[in-house]
């Protein structure tokens, strides 16, 4: 996919630093940020566009509100929609995003319909199963960013504990993004090394602990907003792997096609090859039975909040 047409929807936190993200990196040659907000896409895009003499990339980012500017994109990343506020769970975003996305996914089939959807707005899973059904695209080509995020938050917070480099370790969370996601602990290493050779029980329960409340903490401290610089290095992840046709393993919000004993049409987390068709591949592991019951509380509660988007019966 050398030069890629990539188009980031939503040109608030997540979108605008997604956008800035790419260019920096130069992973394409035309960023395409849209935004209802008059103005906010062109100066941000402007802004951007003015560090790059000293950032040195000839990456352009273009800003509108026309989604006639986004026309044949390989990449769609859909940001847009409401952040939670103090107090509030992704579940509560439910019935004013789904709305907002569903109106961005006609967009983005009616102008793109060759495009991969990358789907961020949350609540997560239920906005992929939105993006999924109004779109009609292949399974392949619409796929939800959380495992990443919550992933490198759990890596973070493992490197931390172990006083080591971020670099040293691996793991992966898998599931539903939402409190009941299920981090891998016993695929989390350092160096190749299970993380229960290193920490205590306790120190384990603690650090999978703020995991699964990693979004929350920072929603916390900003009061105004959610987390944005980790949720576009992890949208960015997701670009280069598909881009450079890389076949990076990521979790990644897919249908499960009922592996890992999922319901088949279900979307939830789950650690795929991607490529630059898409989701190339699901990637079974094996996984213990309280991991495999885990999965399926996540995948259950994901399912409670898909029946949720039916009842508003706007798809
Ligand atoms: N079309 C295009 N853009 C829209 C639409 C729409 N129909 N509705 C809202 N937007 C835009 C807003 O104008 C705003 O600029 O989406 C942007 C959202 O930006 P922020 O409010 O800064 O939210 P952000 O922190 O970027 O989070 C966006 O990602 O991680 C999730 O939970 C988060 O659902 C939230 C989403």
């Amino acid at each position: 996919l050398a030069n890629a047409k990539i188009s980031v929807i939503g040109a608030g936190q997540v979108g605008a630093t997604t956008a800035v993200r790419i260019a920096e990196k130069e992973l394409t040659r035309e960023v395409v940020l849209v935004d209802i907000v008059e103005g906010l896409p062109q100066g941000k895009a402007l802004d951007e566009m003015e560090a790059s003499p000293i950032e040195g990339f000839d990456t352009e980012i273009i800003g509108t509100n026309d989604y006639k500017d986004t026309e044949n994109s390989d990449i769609v990343v859909i940001t847009s929609g409401l952040p939670r506020k103090p107090g509030m769970s992704r579940d509560d975003l439910l019935s004013v995003n789904v709305k907002i996305v569903k109106e961005v996914t006609e967009q983005v089939a009616k102008y793109s319909p060759n495009s991969i959807i990358i789907v961020v707005t949350n609540p997560l899973d239920a906005m992929v199963y939105t993006a999924s059904k109004v779109s009609g695209f292949a399974d392949n080509k619409v796929i939800g960013q959380a495992g990443c995020l919550d992933s490198t938050r759990f890596k973070r917070f493992i490197a931390w504990e172990a006083g080591v480099s971020v670099k040293s370790v691996e793991a992966m969370t898998l599931g539903g993004h939402g409190d009941d996601m299920v981090p891998l602990v016993s695929y989390s290493t350092i160096r190749g090394v299970p993380i229960s050779q290193f920490f205590t029980k306790e120190q384990i329960d603690r650090l999978v602990d703020r995991t699964r409340n990693g979004g929350g903490e920072i929603v916390k401290l900003l009061k105004t907003g959610s987390a944005f610089y980790a949720t576009s290095s992890a949208v960015v992840q997701m670009i280069d792997s598909i881009v450079r046709d890389k076949k990076d393993v990521l979790p990644c919000a897919v249908k499960t096609q009922g592996k890992y004993g999922l319901e088949k049409d279900l979307f939830v987390g789950l650690p795929v090859k991607l490529g630059k068709s898409g989701i190339e591949e699901i990637v079974e592991l094996k996984m213990s039975g309280e991991e495999l019951k885990a999965l399926k509380v996540s995948g259950d509660h994901v399912k409670e909040l898909c029946k949720r988007v039916e009842e508003l019966k706007l798809l």
